[in-house]
């Protein structure tokens, strides 16, 4: 089975981040994509990498700010979850949802076909779970149509750890997609860097020289994301704001530290906005 390269293997190191932690949440499913992926997936970890601390910190707790939205949506009855560029996300069976919601994973093939081989032994999805296998720059939407999804019905969407590989044009083209398939009381959870980071000494001034590297390798992957902030960018396309944070704040309000480079206070700080909107019924 091939490992994801590129854009793909970060999806490998969100995963390595949950499948480390224990108190906030337990993850089996990133726990099974790193054990598959063996040495590829090792990263340092927070106790020898200041770079790696700050971005576990940073994907864990993102994760609880998505969580939340999508339990508030099915407790609302909505019963399509689809969750964009889903990478080893394990909500289908780590959430607990009732068997009557559908998650679509949508992501690439290759990361999907190395994810099916990945959980195939770990604990089963509680909701029912449909792979979709896309580009997300490209017409993606006939694709989750075609798998099942009901656009006459409320979905709630995630797009987590995708917007900041997107231009701004290709972010626009991924919300107006999702727009024409969000039925009145859908849900657009998402996230993105205020600035592009590449370069910057929060990804390459690190004492040790492998953050440095993994920092560049990150960085040169970034692209410049919506081209609004959240609130301005989800109204010019129709959608009324349900919840707006930033990693920083929210990391201090379930329990963790702001790391600096995600405190925007701090002169070499990053503002990454984590927001919700909801489509007016
Ligand atoms: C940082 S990972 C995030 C994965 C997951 N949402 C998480 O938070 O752990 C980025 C994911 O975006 C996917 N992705 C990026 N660009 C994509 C595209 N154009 N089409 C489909 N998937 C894409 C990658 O394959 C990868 O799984």
């Amino acid at each position: 089975m091939q490992l994801p390269a590129g854009v793909g293997w970060t999806a490998l190191m969100t995963a390595y981040a949950r499948a480390q932690e224990h108190a906030l949440f337990d993850d089996p499913w990133a726990r099974a994509a790193v054990d598959r992926a063996g040495d590829a997936a090792r990263l340092p970890d927070g106790r020898e990498s200041g770079m790696w601390a700050a971005l576990g910190t940073y994907f864990v707790t993102r994760s609880l700010f998505y969580d939340r939205q999508v339990r508030a949506a099915v407790d609302d009855g909505v019963d399509q979850v689809v969750l964009l560029a889903a990478g080893f996300d394990g909500r289908a069976q780590r959430l607990g949802l009732p068997e009557a919601v559908t998650v679509y994973e949508v992501d690439t093939a290759e990361v999907l076909a190395f994810k099916d081989a990945a959980v195939a032994d770990a604990p089963a999805p509680t909701a029912r779970r449909v792979t979709v296998r896309v580009d997300l720059r490209e017409d993606w939407t006939p694709a989750l149509t075609a798998a099942g999804l009901d656009p006459r019905r409320p979905t709630v969407f995630l797009a987590e750890g995708l917007l900041m590989y997107l231009d701004e044009q290709q972010s626009d083209r991924l919300l107006d997609a999702v727009t024409g398939l969000a039925a009145p009381g859908s849900r657009f959870v998402t996230e993105w860097f205020e600035r592009n980071p590449a370069g910057e000494p929060s990804l390459v001034s690190w004492p040790d020289e492998r953050d440095n590297r993994t920092g560049a390798a990150v960085g040169a992957l970034f692209r410049s994301g919506p081209p609004l902030p959240p609130a301005a960018w989800l109204a010019a396309h129709g959608w009324d704001v349900a919840a707006i944070d930033d990693v920083g704040t929210h990391a201090a309000t379930v329990g963790r530290e702001t790391p600096w480079m995600f405190d925007p206070a701090h002169p070499d700080g990053l503002r990454v906005h984590l927001v919700a909107g909801v489509r007016a019924r």
